[in-house]
């Protein structure tokens, strides 16, 4: 089999970014790494550890280079849509972060490019690849506990995500729990129901915490689906810093008729408890936790774990399939573009019932769901 290698541009050179690119180094099909930061320090740094050919701090620049085959945008939740664009324009397959967009006419102006232009776009819903979740879906697939007809998903997060990324920007209005986090435990559970298609939903949030940043503390909805399928879709990204798991865990519980899956996901396998403080589970930039955290369940960041300079984990698997899919051209399970944009309104359709107080019918036209007030 011939493989193709691959001139890959990585725009967004913070926390994820570097993961991914410290990944393709590993990975002998990446020919030519270029990077871009608007931080030109962040990007710097990432071109000295590992030995990048190109580096920018213009993403067009960069996605003008002759050398580049694919790109990873990476940059914050607020600035996808410009590089994603560019990079449209160009051709080239691309992996996007979680959401699309965080306005939802953008996003579906987004998706509308890629799907003009014909382009391969994969974005980050990172728990898709593992292990747990994959062999779940089998069982789905192979009809084990007959036909689903109820689902409920719990997700507790760590208030310093919330914290640490809010404080990127003034731009909070549609950074709520369900469209920056509880976004991965939908994406999960919408990938688990496969061929359910929501037709409506009912939210409730509360702000208690977080209010003074801007955001919601917690979000409950009720998802009705086409066959009758209830879905419960609750997240609170409120849970104190102390909270052992420190980014992310979740409890999904699928009834069918035949049987039942119940999965148990909040890490509270492996423990540390430790006079020495441990530290922020989500690090990002001039981010320290706010009080000092003795307990933490291993294993709740959600991209993996880094051993020896190594991140071994989901985003591991999910970063090396997509290259195996770009130079071989093997299936995948990354979410498209359509899930993500799908995903987006789906998260933005609970807050817009959470703030009316009213079921929202689905689907629900993008222009609908802006934040006018
Ligand atoms: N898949 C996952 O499990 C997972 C986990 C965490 C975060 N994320 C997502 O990854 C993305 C990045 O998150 P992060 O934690 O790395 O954030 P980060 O703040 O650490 O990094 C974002 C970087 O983008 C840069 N940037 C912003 N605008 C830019 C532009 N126009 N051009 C070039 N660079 C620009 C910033 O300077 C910053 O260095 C977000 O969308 C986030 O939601 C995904």
């Amino acid at each position: 089999m011939s493989a193709e290698t691959i001139g890959l541009a990585v725009i967004g050179c913070g926390t994820i970014g570097r993961v991914r690119t410290v990944l393709a180094t590993e990975y002998p099909g990446v020919s030519w790494l270029g990077l871009c930061d608007i931080d030109g320090e962040a990007a710097n740094g990432l071109a000295a550890d590992t030995g990048a050919d190109f580096v920018t701090t213009d993403f067009r620049e960069l996605l003008a280079r002759p050398e580049v085959t694919a790109a990873i945008v990476a940059t914050a939740e607020n600035e996808h849509v410009d590089p994603i664009m560019a990079a449209v324009e160009r051709g080239i397959p691309l992996f996007i972060e979680k959401p699309l967009a965080t306005d939802p006419v953008e996003s579906e102006r987004v998706l509308a490019a890629i799907e003009d232009r014909g382009v391969d776009a994969v974005v980050g819903y990172t728990q898709r690849f593992r292990r747990r979740f994959l062999t779940v879906k089998q069982r789905l697939r192979d009809g084990q506990i007959g036909e689903v007809s109820s689902v409920v998903t719990r997700a507790f997060m760590n208030r310093m995500v919330p914290i640490a990324t809010l404080r990127k920007t003034d731009r909070r209005d549609a950074l709520t729990p369900m469209v920056v986090s509880g976004t991965h435990s939908l994406d999960m559970c919408m990938w688990l129901m496969e061929g359910k298609t929501p037709v409506e939903v009912y939210a409730r949030s509360c702000d208690p915490v977080l209010g003074e940043l801007g955001t919601k503390d917690s979000t409950f909805g009720i998802f009705t689906m086409d066959d009758g399928t209830l879905w419960s879709m609750n997240i609170s990204w409120a849970l104190p810093t102390i909270w052992p798991g420190a980014v992310y865990g979740i409890e999904i519980g699928i009834v069918g008729t035949k049987g039942v899956i119940d999965i148990e996901d909040t890490h509270r396998d492996v423990i540390i408890a430790s006079e020495l403080p441990q530290g922020a589970g989500y690090v990002t930039k001039g981010y320290a936790a706010e009080a000092p955290r003795h307990v933490d369940f291993i294993g709740s960041y959600p991209p993996g774990d880094l051993s020896d300079g190594l991140l071994w984990g989901p985003m591991r698997e999910e970063t090396m399939t997509w290259f195996n899919r770009l130079t071989m051209g093997v299936k995948t399970p990354h979410a498209t573009a359509a899930d993500g944009h799908r995903n987006l309104l789906l998260t933005m359709a609970m807050d817009l019932s959470a703030r009316t107080g009213r079921p929202v019918s689905l689907p629900v036209a993008a222009e609908d769901l802006l934040v006018t007030d």
